[in-house]
């Protein structure tokens, strides 16, 4: 989902609050669209809607016998190596400096340990690295250089990450970004239309939640962040309760979309405690998602009639093998996959696009 521009005037966040509290909110209570959550069968794994082969591959890892964190991370593992996802891992979007910088974290339910890294450069599979985190330290979270040396440690190779399309993207961005500098723009006719709408700042991410056929579950989350971030900025990926969270006697829940929204309420930790206290996946995610509606207060945020400009969507699994998918904006899809295969289903949203 496309972010604004930052034109932010600190006075105007009053009026939007206002805004907020006078129109939008009595239109967040009622969640459109499909809001139930399904049951499915043998092993499971919900993710993004870019995650149909990698939640393919992580039942069928379950199927035989897999630990469903391992599993998983096979899973996004095919995703991060896929120089089309401008995303997530190799052919990621880079910084607003044109290097690819990402964040993944990975939850084990089972023994309840985490495992992270941020803002790591050159390593195409930064979900492997956070899992080397959580089984061979007593640490939950490294960053940056430490990361990375931290990967090379562990044989990881050193690659640029930058693919000659991601290259293209982030160059048109810096050319069309501004009349007050000296860059110069091509003219719209010679670019490629899906690159020209690339430019603007969307986010992408995959998250995966798996849970197996004993309801064992863990979860995996792994991007290469907002496009164009300012270098050493840190999404919600790679931040435990926010990006991913994994309570193996409740629930296993992750996001795409916004990180800043979803760091400032840990949303995944919420929707598993709101399922931990009995609401189905799908609901634990669509009350989340208001959550974030109530606490955003930026006029920059809100759209004219108060609701998030942005997008924000949970992927959801419940101990009992329920799942679900919540998104700010609808209609969307998300991918599952469980004994009937791997498809595409619809999330529930808050609001529908125009
Ligand atoms: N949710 C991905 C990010 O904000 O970086």
């Amino acid at each position: 989902m496309k972010q604004n521009r930052r034109e932010f005037i600190e006075t105007s966040a009053v009026v939007a609050a206002g805004l907020a509290l006078s129109t939008g909110l009595p239109q967040v209570a009622r969640a459109k669209g499909l809001t139930e959550s399904r049951t499915g069968r043998g092993p499971i794994a919900v993710a993004s809607g870019n995650g149909v082969e990698a939640v393919r591959r992580a039942v069928e890892g379950m199927t035989s016998g897999e630990d469903a964190l391992d599993a998983a991370i096979a899973g996004v593992n095919i995703v991060e190596a896929d120089p089309d996802d401008i995303t997530v891992g190799y052919g990621g979007l880079p910084n607003e400096l044109g290097v690819v910088e990402l964040d993944s974290a990975v939850m084990h339910g089972p023994t309840h340990r985490a495992g992270a890294v941020a803002s790591i450069r050159n390593i195409m599979h930064p979900s492997k690295v956070a899992n080397l985190v959580r089984k061979t330290t007593d640490h939950v979270l490294l960053v940056g250089q430490g990361a990375l040396d931290f990967a090379k440690m562990h044989g990881f190779k050193e690659q640029d990450l930058l693919t000659d399309k991601s290259r293209e993207i982030w160059l048109l961005w810096k050319q069309k970004m501004s009349d007050a500098d000296d860059w110069l723009p091509p003219p719209k006719e010679e670019v490629d239309p899906g690159l020209w709408n690339m430019v603007e700042r969307w986010t992408g991410t995959i998250h995966l939640s798996a849970r197996d056929t004993s309801g064992d579950m863990s979860c995996v989350t792994t991007t290469s962040g907002l496009f164009f971030k300012i270098p050493g900025r840190v999404g919600d990926s790679p931040i435990i309760g926010a990006g991913l969270y994994c309570d193996n006697d409740y629930g296993t829940a992750g996001s795409t979309g916004r990180g800043e929204a979803n760091l400032q309420n840990l949303c995944s930790y919420q929707a598993v405690e709101f399922m931990r206290q009995g609401m189905g996946p799908t609901e634990a995610g669509l009350e989340v998602l208001k959550r974030v509606a109530e606490t955003t207060k930026r006029a920059d945020l809100l759209d004219e009639q108060g609701r998030p400009n942005f997008g924000l969507s949970f992927y959801l699994i419940d101990k009992q093998g329920r799942y679900g998918a919540a998104t700010m904006w609808g209609p969307s899809e998300y991918a599952v996959a469980d004994a009937e295969g791997a498809r595409k289903e619809e999330a529930a949203f808050l609001f529908e696009r125009d």
